[in-house]
């Protein structure tokens, strides 16, 4: 069977007061064409990739008051603060194997 969504969301919180939301939304395209990972298998599942921007993520304490962005990966829920352009790389990378970056997740 199908399943229902099989797309990867990465939501990107733009909502802080300087543009570093949008440098990491831009970071992580970049990223993901360079890995070429803008469609990835995982688990045996093919899932494209879509990098959004979007508003408060009410996860402000990692984010408004960090120097990085927050960002959550949809459907699968892992939630990562304070993330900056250089920690995009990494996020791409550990899409692709299904793995998670530790010291930037948050509980
Ligand atoms: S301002 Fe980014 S999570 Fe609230």
């Amino acid at each position: 069977m199908k399943p229902a969504d099989s797309v990867t969301r990465l939501f990107v919180c733009t909502a802080q007061k300087d543009e570093i939301g949008k440098e990491v939304a831009r970071a992580l395209k970049i990223e993901l064409k360079k890995q070429g990972l803008k469609k990835l298998l995982l688990g045996g599942e093919k899932r494209k990739v879509r990098v959004q921007t979007c508003n408060c993520l009410d996860l402000c304490k990692q984010c408004k008051k960090g120097p990085g962005a927050a960002l959550i990966v949809y459907p699968e829920g892992t939630t990562y603060g304070n993330v900056k352009p250089k920690d995009t790389a990494e996020i791409v990378e550990c899409l692709g194997e299904g793995r998670v970056i530790k010291r930037l997740l948050i509980e």
